[in-house]
């Protein structure tokens, strides 16, 4: 990045008129942190954070009534106020002394200097500053060589990392979330401080946690930062179902796959195809029963009998635990936990009309996604297996195609209501109107017949007659 570059972007009205502001009030201010380091980046982000050596809520008031911005969100308690310019969010804070954190609950109480400030921050990358004051505008400070640190793609904490991990543990999530969507090395001390301190995680809520793993599994190559947190031993504490998948056993010579790299790899190839975080949760859930269901049978080998179901069940837990939504979201997840096998199951033999049309009855809307799950979830040392198997899932998807064209059964509606069924038969709502809907809809899935209403009507009428109910007087 050369100075003409930084120039450009700081040659606009916001940050002039902060620059003007700072003037006025006699202070000094710096834009600093991730803005900063996207810059750097090449990268565009919507979050600038601003530091001012004096009062950051005096600062943004003063500035967003030049720019005639009416609304300003001020948080007193932390000396923060922020203001949306353009959809940009400006956050104005005064220097700190004490340690940067913007979730902590404690106020700020003394303020300090650039260089306290910058020394309070995580990583060498993110302390950047960059002033805006009228007489070093858009100059670099940059005391911990973080400009290098970049260039070198490092993570390095400006004071000695376990002083940065220990003021803020959350730090060490972020360490490795920085790891993964930057393909940065973690500093080799620092990650020995990671380790030294993973126990301090405990004390950071669930959802700041779940916030840093969420973007670890949305980076390019989610596996990177999975395999960092197993390293340092954060997984086990933050995340232990995810690393009981990890080991083999061997019983009589016989070894299964390390379910926790499978896992990983079926996680790097989703993300190939999908930057849907639900989407990549199912991916990193699709075999989390396999240490519970796991068995040695001499005869058979090594089965995860029902893991499937099981690992559907542990979603809502996993969930809850980890603070992420109950919602649909979450059913969606559990959905293709317990679907995942069907596909495969049908890549291995030859696919019947029936089996596909219960395929798409069950997965309705989701069967692209359940389909992406499955293509990644083929993985095998043996290529000439991964081979025959995807050809055989490309039959399965064509099948899917050929099948729902002619039977649309993907959106399924009854061809025949329940209304309809009373109707004709003058009986109140019972068991034996959902035996003939449930009749119906086996015989539709079946092939026995079309999915219309001219033959699921005289199909009700044959079912009716055997349960012994006689067509109502019109
Ligand atoms: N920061 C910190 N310690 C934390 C969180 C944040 O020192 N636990 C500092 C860093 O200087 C960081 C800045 O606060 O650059 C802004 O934090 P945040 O907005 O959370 O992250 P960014 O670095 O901007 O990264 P991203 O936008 O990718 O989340």
């Amino acid at each position: 990045m050369n100075s003409e570059k930084i120039k450009e972007i700081f040659d606009n009205e916001v940050f002039k008129t902060i620059s003007d502001c700072a003037s006025e009030l006699n202070i000094s201010a710096f834009v600093i942190g991730g803005f900063v380091r996207d810059l750097f980046l090449g990268k565009n982000s919507k979050d600038v954070d601003i530091v001012v050596l004096g009062s950051g809520i005096e600062m943004a008031k003063k500035a967003a009534s030049k720019l005639g911005i009416r609304k300003v969100t001020v948080f007193k308690t932390f000396g923060t106020a922020m203001f949306v310019h353009n959809e940009i969010e400006y956050e104005f804070v005064g220097a700190r002394k004490e340690s940067y954190s913007q979730n902590s609950r404690k106020p700020v109480v003394e303020l300090g200097s650039l260089e306290d400030d910058q020394n309070r921050r995580d990583f060498t990358i993110n302390a950047l500053a960059v002033s805006i004051n009228r007489q070093n505008y858009y100059s670099l400070v940059d005391p911990f060589d973080g400009i290098i640190d970049l260039q070198n793609k490092i993570l390095r904490t400006p004071l000695n990392p376990d002083v940065t991990y220990s003021d803020d543990p959350l730090r060490m999530m972020r360490a490795i979330r920085f790891a993964a969507q930057l393909n940065f090395k973690i500093e080799e001390v620092s990650f020995e401080a990671i380790v030294r301190n993973k126990e301090r995680i405990k004390i950071i809520s669930a959802e700041r946690i779940t916030t840093e793993l969420n973007k670890i599994i949305l980076s390019k190559k989610p596996s990177i930062g999975f395999k960092l947190l197993l390293q340092s031993g954060l997984l086990e504490i933050i995340f232990p179902e995810m690393y009981s998948l990890l080991g083999v056993d061997e019983i009589e010579g016989k070894r299964h796959k390390d379910n926790f790299f499978h896992t990983l790899q079926v996680l790097d190839n989703i993300a190939k195809n999908t930057d849907d975080l639900w989407l990549r949760w199912a991916a990193i859930l699709h075999d989390i029963a396999k240490p519970i269901t796991k068995k040695y049978y001499p005869e058979t080998g090594w089965t995860f009998h029902g893991h499937e179901d099981r690992g559907a069940r542990m979603v809502p837990e996993i969930f809850k635990q980890l603070k992420l939504p109950l919602d649909h979201k979450m059913k969606y997840v559990q959905k293709l936990v317990a679907l995942h096998l069907r596909p495969i199951a049908l890549t291995k033999e030859i696919a019947t009309d029936s089996a596909i049309r219960r395929l798409l009855y069950d997965a309705g809307d989701d069967i692209d996604d359940l389909m992406i799950l499955c293509g990644a979830d083929i993985t095998s040392k043996n290529e000439a297996k991964v081979k025959q198997y995807l050809q055989n899932y490309e039959t399965v998807k064509e099948k899917l195609i050929a099948v729902e064209a002619k039977d649309k059964i993907r959106n399924w509606q009854p061809p025949i209501s329940g209304e309809l069924i009373m109707q004709t038969f003058g009986i109140k709502p019972s068991p034996e109107v959902g035996l003939i809907k449930n009749a119906i809809r086996e015989a539709i899935l079946e092939g026995e017949i079309l999915n219309n209403y001219h033959e699921a009507f005289g199909f009700m009428l044959k079912k009716a007659a055997e349960l012994g109910l006689i067509v109502a007087a019109t």
